[in-house]
């Protein structure tokens, strides 16, 4: 077993994290999860992650009083848990430079389009607006920039004439559950070399 501990940060559905405790518990990512956290109570992932065994904690944004103090909160919890990466999975909030420093490319993204397409909160919604004939999913490390750094992984999905935002995202979220797991365990494998500020080498 590799020595690395996972944390995940989620903010509502969980289905990312779920495939990700899935891949866990079948040996194909071989890490350990050490927590999951929320920025909101009612996120649906805090209630699977404790069905699961895994520690659950909810560090509520809106009880904090600015974004340091939210963030602080949540690198004291990772630190207590000793995560080694740091995993976004479904996580509707923007991380300043402070925490991204503290876990610098230890942290990994999924984003439901082809970046450095279709960014921001409504992917979907922008791809099927556009009237782009392919959409997918992206893994990168974060930097201090929005769905901005280092790219590990691309799946692609055509775009339907008759889709609907939930139609595509439906598709394009059975490509996240097979391509997050995979990147996860590249990283705890050693063979993700970040050569510099956009480019992520796969070793063999
Ligand atoms: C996914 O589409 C992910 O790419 C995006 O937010 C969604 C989270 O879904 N960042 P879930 O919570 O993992 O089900």
């Amino acid at each position: 077993m590799s020595k690395h501990v996972l944390g995940i940060l989620c903010s509502g559905r969980g289905s990312n994290m779920q495939s990700i405790l899935a891949a866990v518990e079948s040996g194909e990512i071989k890490a350990k999860v050490g927590i999951v956290l929320t920025d909101k109570p009612e996120a649906r992932a805090l209630i699977l992650a404790r069905e699961n065994g895994i520690k659950a904690v909810c560090i509520n944004r809106k009880e904090c009083t600015d974004q340091q103090e939210f963030e602080e909160k949540l690198v004291t919890e990772l630190r207590a848990a000793g995560v080694t990466l740091v995993v976004l999975a479904g996580f509707m909030r923007i991380l300043s430079p402070y925490f991204v420093g503290e876990y610098r490319h230890q942290i990994l993204n999924i984003h439901p389009s082809l970046l450095p397409s279709f960014g921001g909160a409504h992917a979907h919604r922008d791809v099927l607006a556009y009237g782009t004939k392919v959409s997918g999913c992206t893994i990168h490390f974060v930097d201090e920039g929005m769905d901005h750094g280092p790219i590990i992984l691309q799946d692609t999905v055509p775009v339907m004439d008759d889709d609907t935002e939930e139609t595509l995202a439906a598709r394009v979220l059975k490509k996240e559950h097979v391509l997050y797991p995979r990147a996860i365990q590249l990283y705890v494998d050693g063979k993700l070399e970040i050569l510099d500020d956009r480019h992520v080498r796969i070793k063999q």
